[in-house]
């Protein structure tokens, strides 16, 4: 059965919604599923914009043949050559012969990479090319990095639509609900809005913010991302998020308390020090466990808080694995301009500390350590309190101060 829904006048929604993937990427989990979106213009031409996943091409296709009813398919524009959105290509070439595929060099060499058999049907374009299909002219704006070398993003003049590729995406299914207008985005879904744009578009902060000067100059009505809702309403709230998360500035005065406790004793101190902080008038005060948080949480923690404690057991005289692997991962996606807290526990050689100090200092960019770091050898006894509050001072004193506090 077709799922279909009309986004504006000439163009549908013919994606599909995964809940049965269980890792995006075979990484990243999906508690709320994911969608794969592909849209259809209606016009003099038919043109397909990206296709599908391919558990889920078998919607698409039905749902292409439910709008297309006698019509041929003519074109395909391929925003992005990632596999999540291209497994529909060869299904579509061979259905309709005549089909022509529009996309940048760099994708076509892709899609000779991945063995589509697309030669001879392509038309390159490059930034600044227009295209008209008879009502809908449509501009190509190369969007490198956001969040692969080739990704080009498309706007409909005559409608004032932008496919925005990954950009503006989010994980989560759509469930029937297309439109921001139509959940309660900043309830339901900004959380996976923003573990999606930390893990996987985070490290490109430089060109998200190269697009979204360009996309300031256009006049756009709806914005129709490959994932998740397509926006047509409170532009300033998603741009705001993004203006945020592409500079690496916190969106909340808070902190993010990240422990790794073998025995409960390091817990202890990290629960110790939040009921400190709340205590002191702290609003966002956060507790993870390292061990039991993925990581991709973990990510979009450090991208949301101005604070980052990171209270550590010494492990073989180093930093617990899993604090290490968020470490680097922290490094890979350009975190920057936090104020970070140091706790470390070791019971003969406490070293987690000096060691995570380091990384900071020298392998990240603009993190401001606080110079209150605990030591705690096995648990923390009474006689340490005054250190820990003096920690927790130093959190309070900076709050709203920016890493250059
Ligand atoms: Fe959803 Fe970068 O692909």
């Amino acid at each position: 059965m077709h799922c279909v829904r009309k986004v504006c006048e000439d163009l549908y929604w013919v994606g599909g919604n995964d809940h049965r993937l269980a890792l995006f990427e075979n990484i990243f989990p999906l508690p709320k599923g994911v969608s794969y979106n592909s849209y259809l213009l209606m016009d003099e031409k038919t043109v397909l914009f990206d296709t599908v996943d391919w558990d889920v091409c078998r919607q698409m296709l039905e749902n292409i043949r439910h709008v297309l009813q006698d019509r041929p398919l003519d074109y395909l524009v391929v925003n992005h050559m990632e596999p999540d959105h291209c497994e529909g290509i060869e299904e579509l070439l061979l259905r309709y012969p005549d089909l022509q595929v529009i996309s940048t060099e760099k994708s076509f060499l892709l899609m000779r990479q991945f063995n589509y058999p697309v030669d001879g049907r392509t038309i390159e374009v490059k930034e600044g090319d227009t295209m008209s299909f008879g009502r809908h002219t449509i501009a190509f704006v190369q969007a490198p990095m956001v969040h692969w070398p080739e990704v080009m993003v498309s706007y409909d003049t005559t409608n004032g639509v932008l496919f925005s590729a990954d950009a503006f995406g989010s994980f989560g299914a759509l469930d029937g609900k297309l439109f921001n207008d139509e959940v309660d985005f900043d309830r339901d879904w900004l959380d996976e809005a923003r573990r999606y744009y930390t893990n996987i578009v985070g490290k490109y902060g430089a060109h998200v913010q190269a697009i979204m000067a360009k996309a300031a100059g256009l006049d756009i009505r709806y914005i129709c991302p490959l994932h998740g809702p397509v926006w047509r309403s409170d532009f300033d709230y998603l741009f705001d998020k993004y203006q945020r998360w592409s500079t690496y500035t916190p969106e909340t005065d808070g902190v993010v308390i990240v422990y790794a406790s073998m025995y409960g004793n390091t817990e202890s101190v990290a629960q110790t020090l939040a009921a400190k902080l709340t205590e002191k008038g702290v609003r966002h005060v956060a507790v993870r466990d390292v061990s039991n948080t993925h990581f991709s949480d973990l990510i979009a923690d450090v991208f949301r808080y101005s604070h980052i404690i990171f209270a550590s057991v010494t492990y073989n005289l180093g930093i617990y694995p899993l604090m290490h692997n968020l470490l680097i991962d922290m490094k890979a996606l350009n975190v920057q301009k936090r104020i970070c807290g140091i706790i470390e526990n070791g019971s003969w050689a406490p070293k987690a500390g000096s060691l995570i100090h380091t990384f900071l200092d020298e392998e990240m960019k603009q993190m401001s350590i606080l110079n209150t770091e605990l030591t705690v050898v096995s648990s923390l006894r009474p006689d340490k309190e005054g250190e820990l509050d003096a920690l927790a001072e130093g959190i309070v004193d900076t709050m709203g101060k920016g890493a250059d506090a």
